[in-house]
């Protein structure tokens, strides 16, 4: 099989505009997570490399890129997104063979993608300043500026929609970006670099350089030419970015996952939760940041939650990408492997369903059946720590203040819903949720490419998605005019 997403080849990395082998011509394998075969090599950038596309991103913004105006940026957007929606297949394709997510899946996701185009495309030139009452004869206004060159390290989970929403609103405010995209999946965001070439995005105000974390994402994040970083992945390389930004007291925006509750009363529409309580948990093979891996449900219900969510989980199948099942492999025989070894430390649970691995599914690849535990006490590891696989736990409650103080009780805070029909309710637990997000009788419909997106503790700092995430990529400028 040959792979070269939009016709380039995936040994080399995008600078200046143009595509080239990364200095010292050294790659990397890429794995197929549904068989565990090689798709292709890849560019394994370095710290010279990550240097080049530094320096080519400020050359864009000292020249044509940092001329054009709003509406120029956003009509480059605007073609980026239509380039995307010619390409549905061939970038679905690429991303189910990478990530090993079903092919529906990867759709949806490609359709993400354009839309974080469009909508960073039409908010481009609506981000005003204000002015300010301010002493007698002054007149104050302040101005949004982009930071300048902006670093995004991306994992493997969901690189188009996490490109979408980082790359997008930091193309759109007019900062300048380089982009290192994960080691165990970056085909797409290669795509990404080329479809931006042909829609005409000056040379430098976008590069892609891919490589391994320590390597490329090290060398990005200490980078003394690098004036913020938007991060997504793990809480311990998040500290380690944080810590690295310090050096130079440069923004950095975190997201970092979490262990996102619903909460289900009695009062709640059971037939409508069900589907949103099992796909949260179960899609992209769990490896969502956003997952809802806790499931707390208060007792008069409790029973009916746990038979009917057993009878979804025993029904779901697993298999390669392309045979778009239920389920996916996760993404490497690594990830299988911390997977694996949580569920093992359910031992002491009652595990109530699992899924099945389809019988001819390949023997290499990274499947991983999916596992429901109930009854699960709120402080077991399996209901405190990211697993980012398909297992979710059912934990029981008594009372809304019970509730309240399982869901907060640990370090993350990302997203929260309650299943409820009483509005009063809604509106208190609104409030009362430690959580970047909280959906009311629904779970992340719509994907939320408008939703303001972050997390509290542990899931990290500063806002992505929607219009928000524009205030993340500028800086404010107030001026203050004495005339008199
Ligand atoms: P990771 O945090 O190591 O990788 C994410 C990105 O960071 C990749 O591009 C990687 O190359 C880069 N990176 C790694 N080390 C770096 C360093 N020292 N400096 C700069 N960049 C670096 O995540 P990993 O190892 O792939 O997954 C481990 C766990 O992290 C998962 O099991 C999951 O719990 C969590 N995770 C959470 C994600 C989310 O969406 N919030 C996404 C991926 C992982
Ligand atoms: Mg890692």
């Amino acid at each position: 099989m040959t792979i070269k997403p939009m016709n380039i080849d995936p040994t080399h990395c995008f600078i200046a505009g143009r595509w080239a082998p990364c200095e010292g011509g050294e790659t990397l394998a890429l794995k197929n997570p549904s068989d565990g075969t090689v798709l292709c090599q890849i560019a394994r950038g370095s710290a010279a490399d990550i240097d080049r596309a530094v320096q080519a991103a400020q050359t864009a913004l000292d020249g044509p890129w940092g001329k054009m105006t709003a509406p120029e940026r956003g009509r480059i957007l605007q073609k980026i997104g239509a380039i995307v929606l010619e390409n549905v297949e061939e970038l679905a394709r690429l991303e189910a063979l990478d990530v090993g997510k079903p092919l529906k899946q990867a759709r949806a996701d490609v359709l993400a993608l354009a839309r974080y185009m469009e909508f960073y495309a039409g908010a481009a030139d609506k981000l005003h300043g204000t002015t300010i009452p301010y002493l007698d004869g002054y007149t104050v206004y302040t101005l949004r500026e982009p930071h300048g060159v902006t670093g995004h390290i991306i994992p493997w989970n969901y690189p188009m929609q996490i490109i979408g929403r980082s790359v997008g609103a930091a193309l759109a405010t007019g900062n300048a970006a380089v982009l290192k995209p994960a080691e165990e999946a970056c085909l797409t965001a290669l795509a990404f670099g080329e479809i931006a070439r042909q829609a005409g995005l000056p040379d430098g105000a976008l590069n892609v350089v891919p490589g391994l974390g320590a390597e490329a994402g090290a060398a990005l994040s200490e980078h003394p030419g690098v004036h913020h970083i938007s991060f997504t992945g793990s809480v311990g390389v998040g500290k380690m970015i944080q810590r690295a930004a310090s050096d130079h007291i440069v923004p950095v925006t975190l997201e970092l996952g979490g262990k996102s509750p619903q909460l289900v009363f009695d009062d709640a529409d059971i037939e409508a939760a069900l589907p949103f309580l099992v796909n949260a948990g179960i899609q992209n093979a769990g490896q969502t940041c956003s997952a809802s891996s806790r499931i707390l449900v208060q007792e008069g219900v409790y029973d009916e939650v746990v038979r009917r969510m057993s009878e979804r989980y025993s029904a779901l199948r697993c298999g390669p990408a392309m045979d778009d099942l239920d389920v996916g492999p996760v993404v490497s025989a690594r990830q299988k492997d911390i997977v694996e070894r949580y569920i093992a430390q359910g031992g002491d649970l009652r595990q109530v369903a699992q899924g099945q691995v389809a019988d001819d599914a390949p023997k290499g690849g990274a499947y991983v059946r999916p596992t429901l535990f109930a009854d699960v006490p709120p402080t077991h590891v399996l209901a405190q720590q990211e697993i980012f696989g398909p297992v979710q736990v059912i934990i029981p409650f008594k009372d809304e203040a019970e509730a309240v103080a399982i869901a907060n009780g640990t370090d993350f805070g990302l997203v929260a819903s309650v299943w409820s029909r009483d509005g009063a309710r809604q509106m208190r637990l609104a409030r009362a949720l430690r959580s970047g997000q909280v959906f009311l009788n629904n779970y992340g419909a719509g994907g939320g490419v408008e939703l303001p997106f972050g997390g509290t503790g542990l899931s990290g700092h500063g806002r992505e998605k929607g219009f928000e995430a524009l205030y993340g990529f500028t800086t404010l400028k107030t001026v203050a005019a004495y005339h008199g």
